[in-house]
């Protein structure tokens, strides 16, 4: 692949979780930055960040700030981007986007590029990144959707705290360093004396919590009706058969599902093993009776998806389970930004 050598590069959110991860990925990939421009909010311009050898300084979040910019890649929530990247779009900047804003709008493509690269024709000017857990479980599906066709899905997800940015990882981290020495006393919680933050409402240490996001009239939460709708979207089966129960757990980095899937003919672990092992992206961690088998501990700081446990739905020669783990902050949310990018202004 070839790319243009002089890019002039905005990151918007470059202090936050995924911001900080972008700014990484752009030095370890050499993605062709001419300049960069970090934006973040006011509370945050005129500190400096370290990129390539150099201190840059962090300037506030502006449509003027922006100006000249090739490509804007963002991470600083849905409610900020609704505010500049129409505008920033239309002054010919290529903006990828990992808020929510513009997911399921139908003027954008919603891109995952092993997946689904054929949205990117036609040179938009906008392109959303999906939802990261709907990330990592498209990268363990479409290889097999693509052979078999896949006709339902029933997903439980198991989703770190740096999904909610720094302040979630912030929060575990305290809420640990409280309850690390009453492991035993857990046992018989005094609910009231527990710790409890302002970003996941309840403890999350030593926890689990089945709420991401607030919850809709039907008893869902956003990031399950998230999940259902960017998987619908990506895959372009608009009457997918598919729920999901999404799970916060104290895992500082990388996102786990376990996936139902039943497609449209036969499909056995075998040939679901060869078409995972083939695929980019993908990294297969399957013999469990030698202790092989995918967790967040072991995808974090990953590229590749992990996938394993897969075996055969009793009784349906047509479903299979299986269980996969993704670095939320890089597949889940900057790397495949930076494909998005790397997409769009290849010149090979
Ligand atoms: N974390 C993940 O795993 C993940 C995965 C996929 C998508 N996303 C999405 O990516 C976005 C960022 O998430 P995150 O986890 O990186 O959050 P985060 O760690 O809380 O970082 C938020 C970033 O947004 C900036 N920001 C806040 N208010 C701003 C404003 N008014 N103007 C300009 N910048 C502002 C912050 O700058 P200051 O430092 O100046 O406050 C910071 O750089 C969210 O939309 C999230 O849903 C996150």
């Amino acid at each position: 692949m070839g790319l243009p050598g002089n890019l002039k590069v905005a990151v918007v959110g470059a202090t936050g979780a995924v911001g900080t991860e972008m700014l990484r990925i752009l030095e370890a990939r050499a993605f062709p930055v001419d300049e960069l421009v970090p934006l973040a909010s006011a509370r945050s311009a005129g500190r400096t960040i370290r990129f390539d050898g150099r201190e840059v300084a962090i300037r506030e979040l502006s449509l003027e700030a922006l100006r000249g910019a090739d490509l804007s890649l963002s991470a600083a929530g849905a409610s900020i981007a609704r505010g500049f990247v129409r505008e920033a779009a239309a002054a010919g900047t290529v903006c990828i986007d990992k808020s929510s804003a513009f997911r399921m709008e139908p003027d954008v493509p919603l891109v995952v590029p092993e997946v689904n690269p054929e949205a990117l024709e036609g040179s938009p000017k906008i392109i959303a990144v999906p939802n990261c857990t709907t990330i990592v479980a498209m990268m363990a599906l479409a290889p097999l959707h693509r052979a078999a066709g896949l006709r339902s899905m029933v997903l439980s997800s198991y989703q770190a705290v740096s999904g909610a940015g720094r302040d979630g990882t912030r929060e575990l981290a305290e809420q640990v360093e409280k309850l690390h020495d009453q492991v035993e006393e857990l046992g018989r919680p005094d609910l009231d004396a527990l710790p409890v933050g302002d970003v996941f409402g309840k403890t999350m240490a030593f926890n689990v919590l089945p709420k991401i996001d607030s919850f809709a009239e039907d008893g869902s939460t956003g990031e399950e009706i998230k999940t259902v709708n960017e998987s619908r979207k990506i895959l372009g089966i608009f009457d997918l058969d598919v729920v999901a129960t999404c799970v916060r757990v104290p895992v500082p980095v990388g996102h786990s599902v376990s996936v139902l899937a039943r497609f449209s003919r036969a499909i056995t672990p075998g040939e679901a093993r060869s078409l995972l092992e083939e695929a980019p992206g993908v990294e297969l961690r399957d013999d469990p009776a030698n202790g092989v088998y995918p967790s967040p501990l072991e995808a974090a700081g990953r590229d590749e998806v992990l996938v394993g446990r897969i075996r055969q739905a009793p009784d349906h020669d047509d479903a299979l389970l299986l269980f996969a783990c993704g670095d939320n902050l890089r597949k889940g949310a900057a790397l495949n930004g930076i494909q998005i990018a790397e997409h769009m202004f290849s010149t090979g």
